[in-house]
């Protein structure tokens, strides 16, 4: 539906840095719950007025950590939600869970709050891997957090980290097995990469963390998609895994290209907004992005029409990474240009004689080939 959104609301706090991870994280003695909430209502409320009173397809509580909120301001953004858009009994509200003890006495609250969907951040089975990824939580204290979550959410997925150093197929199948017999429906499985300014990254560059090689990332990517499928859960993005029907939707609406808004520090999003297609971006830095929330009433640093050629490029990046490939009347709709004012053609024409992607009279795909070696394809083929 054209009118529909995607709204993401960005909480900015961890209990501690993982090594691993750039996204928009901080580490506080103290959180100001009551101000930082106040100020996504703020955002909230101001961003719907621009908007107008849309269908919400989703609500995603992503971070950082939203699991540290308290499960008031999740219940009081919800309500909020409801109130300056339509928000009906299929709309998805996500809550990004990390399985430390502190929040699962709060699993129930987000419940009662409205969510009803959870994705936890479980990055491994494996206490020594765990470790090594400076988690705050063990094995054990993942697969309680698993149990109670999925009798408390209809819907629960996971996230798990491989190709980690030093891992063995065989490990990672295992690993990978006792995963999936506790989560049934969704999974979101990721290669480590190296993130620049990380722990991770200063390691890397002085030869203390070396990742597999393409042959065994590929040997593991392969065998992760065989486990799944064996499970009933087939690949539809690069990274996500689903039953058919239990595919996230809020992040669909990314790869569709299609509208979110994203509020909280950091929070990016793609917005149209009197027929023109709009990118936003919120400050970083949590206390600065208060102030200015209090002060204006949005914290936003950037909110630019995106070009026709920009639109082109994004929708391609994103749709490319999806299995059902990319719709040609909604990229040509949505992006004022045709796929072929948008790639390099004679790279295209090659791509398709050698099987990475395939181009039909309504569709582009990316051939499994193709997907594995994505980020290197687009490199070409984006004009
Ligand atoms: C917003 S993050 C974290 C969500 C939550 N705070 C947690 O840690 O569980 C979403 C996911 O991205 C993945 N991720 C983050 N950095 C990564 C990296 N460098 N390589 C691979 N996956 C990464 C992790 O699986 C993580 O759960
Ligand atoms: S992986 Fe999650 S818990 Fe760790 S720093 Fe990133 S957002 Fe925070």
């Amino acid at each position: 539906m054209t009118n529909s959104l995607a709204l993401y609301v960005h909480w900015p706090f961890c209990l501690s840095r993982c090594p691993y991870c750039d996204f928009n994280s901080h580490v506080r003695d103290h959180i100001h719950q009551s101000r930082f909430g106040a100020a996504l209502l703020q955002e909230l409320k101001t961003e719907a007025e621009r908007l107008g009173r849309r269908r919400l397809t989703s609500i995603y509580f992503g971070g950082g950590t939203p699991s540290l909120m308290c499960p008031k301001t999740v219940a009081s953004l919800v309500v909020a939600a409801a109130k300056h858009f339509h928000v009906g009994e299929d709309t998805e509200i996500t809550l990004e869970v990390n399985p430390t003890s502190a929040e699962l006495t709060r699993l129930k609250d987000f419940r009662v709050a409205g969510v009803n969907r959870i994705s936890m951040g479980i990055q491994s089975l494996d206490d020594d891997a765990l470790h090594y990824l400076g988690r705050q939580h063990s094995a054990q204290d993942a697969i309680a957090a698993l149990v109670l979550a999925r009798d408390l959410f209809p819907r629960l997925s996971i996230d798990l980290i491989y190709g980690r150093p030093g891992q063995t197929l065989s490990a990672w199948r295992t690993e990978l097995r006792s995963a999936l017999a506790i989560v049934a429906d969704h999974i979101s499985l990721y290669q480590l990469t190296i993130e620049p300014a990380t722990k991770f990254e200063a390691l890397h560059r002085q030869g203390k963390l070396v990742l597999p090689d393409d042959d065994t990332a590929t040997a593991l990517y392969n065998a992760t998609e065989e486990e799944c499928s064996s499970m009933g859960l087939a690949s539809y993005e690069i990274s996500n895994y689903a039953k058919s029907g239990r595919e996230s939707r809020h992040n669909l609406a990314y790869w569709r290209y299609l509208d979110y808004s994203g509020i909280g520090p950091g929070a990016h999003g793609r917005v149209k907004v009197d027929g023109i297609l709009r990118a936003t971006r919120r400050h970083r830095a949590p206390e600065v992005w208060a102030d200015r929330v209090e002060k204006y009433g949005h914290a936003l640093t950037l909110d630019d029409a995106v070009t026709p050629q920009d639109r082109a490029r994004e929708a391609l990046l994103m749709g490319l990474r999806l299995t059902e490939g990319i719709d040609l009347v909604s990229f040509a709709e949505r992006t004022g240009h045709t796929l072929r004012q948008s790639v390099n053609y004679s790279v295209l024409q090659k791509a398709i004689e050698e099987a990475y992607v395939i181009l039909t009279s309504d569709r582009l795909v990316a051939t499994r080939e193709g997907r594995i070696r994505l980020d290197a394809l687009l490199g070409r083929l984006v004009v």
